[in-house]
Order: C-alpha cells, then sequence, then structure tokens
C-alpha cells in the first residue's frame, strides 16, 4: 500500500530525532516495519556521513535484509545479554504510551529485542496517536499451529470480541507463517483496551498454552516515543 507523502514526510522527521540518540560504537536493535525501513536508511547515510561505528540487531528477516543489503553491520541477538538502544515503530500508542504492534507480525522479535535494550525508542507519525489500543487495529497473537483452535476460543474468554481471524499470507495460500514458524491470530475486541488493564491482558494472553507472544507493549518497554507531524515532532517521555 503507497502511503500519503504528508505520512511518509511525518515519519522522516521523527526518524531524523531518533537519530540524535545514536553515538559511537553502539548496539542498536531494529524493529521491523516502513518506519524502521526509513529509519535504517537514514541510519546507513549517518553512520557514512559521521564516520562512526555501530552494530544493529535486526527483530525480522524483512529488516535484516533491509540492513544488509545497505551495508549495515548484522549481529545476532542470540549471543547478547543487552543492547545499548532500540528503535521500534507501532500500530498503535495510546494515552499513557502502551503500544500496539504486530501488523509486520514480527512482534515477538520486536519484544525481545525491545526487552534486551537499555532504553527503547519509539517512532511514528500523528495518525498512530489513539487514546485506546484496539481503536482501529486488531490484538495480534503468535501461536503454535497445533493451538490455533484452542487458542482462539480461550482469547475470547479474555477479551470480548466482534471477531478473530487468523491471519492470511499475500504470496502465499494459507495463513502467514512467522519468522518463528508460526501463526497469526488477530483479535478484534468489542472495545478497545483502556489503558491501565494493558499489561493485565497481555500477561494473561501470554499464560494461555500454545501462545508465543502478544501484540500488547506496556509502557513500561518504553522510554521515549518520537511522533512526527507534518510540520514538527513531539517528544513524549514514558519514564
Ligand atoms: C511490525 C510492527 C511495526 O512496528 C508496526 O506494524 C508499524 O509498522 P509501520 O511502520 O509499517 O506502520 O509492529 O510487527
Amino acid at each position: 500500500m503507497k502511503l500519503p507523502r504528508e505520512i511518509i514526510e511525518s515519519r522522516r522527521r521523527a526518524v531524523r530525532e531518533a537519530l540524535n540518540y545514536i553515538s559511537d560504537g553502539m548496539v542498536v536493535g531494529l524493529g521491523s516495519g516502513t518506519t524502521m525501513r526509513l529509519f535504517v536508511e537514514e541510519l546507513a547515510s549517518y553512520i557514512k556521513a559521521s564516520r562512526i561505528s555501530i552494530s544493529v540487531v535486526p527483530s525480522s528477516y524483512d529488516i535484516m535484509i533491509y540492513a544488509l543489503g545497505l551495508g549495515l553491520h548484522i549481529i545476532d541477538p542470540m549471543g547478547l545479554y543487552e543492547i545499548d538502544i532500540a528503535f521500534d515503530g507501532a500500530d498503535e500508542v495510546d494515552a499513557k504510551l502502551n503500544l500496539l504492534k504486530g501488523g509486520g507480525a514480527a512482534l515477538t522479535r520486536e519484544k525481545i529485542i525491545d526487552s534486551m535494550s537499555r532504553k527503547t525508542i519509539i517512532i511514528v507519525d500523528y495518525t498512530k496517536l489513539v487514546d485506546k489500543l484496539c481503536t482501529r487495529k486488531p490484538l495480534p497473537v503468535e501461536v503454535a499451529p497445533p493451538a490455533l483452535s484452542y487458542v482462539s476460543r480461550r482469547l475470547k474468554e479474555i477479551v470480548e470480541c466482534r471477531d478473530v481471524k487468523v491471519r492470511q499470507g499475500a504470496g502465499k495460500v494459507g495463513p502467514i507463517v512467522t519468522d518463528n514458524g508460526f501463526f497469526i491470530i488477530d483479535l478484534y475486541p468489542k472495545n478497545p483496551i483502556e489503558p491501565d488493564d494493558v499489561e493485565r491482558v497481555s500477561t494473561k494472553i501470554n499464560m494461555i498454552p500454545g501462545v508465543l507472544e502478544n501484540g500488547l507493549f506496556p509502557r513500561k518497554l518504553v522510554d521515549t516515543v518520537i511522533v512526527g507531524f507534518p510540520d514538527r515532532v513531539e517528544v513524549l517521555k514514558a519514564r
């Protein structure tokens, strides 16, 4: 889907602000998605122009391949205990800076990278701001294939739903298969999730056997949200 120019420019403005958090020698975690692709482009130019040395830890094959194509130095997270700083996008950001993520089905590895990082900076354009999560987008849950029906039923007990759908692939028949070999269930809650309820709902969902992770990222995972507007940038502090 082609994004309006105004949105791309708002995102680019936020991405450029985010580069202020980078310094020489850092190990940098990368989320996934179109905003992160913009970030990787700007980061590659910044590294060249300022002659600094940066290594990146990707959260998906998509962002890894993109970063490799731009000549960035990649590190696999498996050998790391900690990452200096992570940059990530989001599908929605609520009034208390909780996040909804997983539009690109990379939520599990993104949550790992964001949790491993000493600082997590979220980069969004202004259209991602909402009062409550799941106002516009469903809640993705990554599920082991044998548990598909069981998890679908249990999710409906935790969250009152309008619909529960198995996400379908593009360029492939059947469900999408994540980088972890799992499926994605998209949950459409009847009512958006109250900011003070995000952590509780996330914890409950993750306790269902067969669930790998879900797309609710409680604000405790976030340090800063950089929001790009057509004419300015706002920097919001979560802690
Ligand atoms: C991928 C994600 C992305 O951060 C989220 O979908 C936002 O993507 P985009 O920058 O393309 O709008 O969570 O799993």
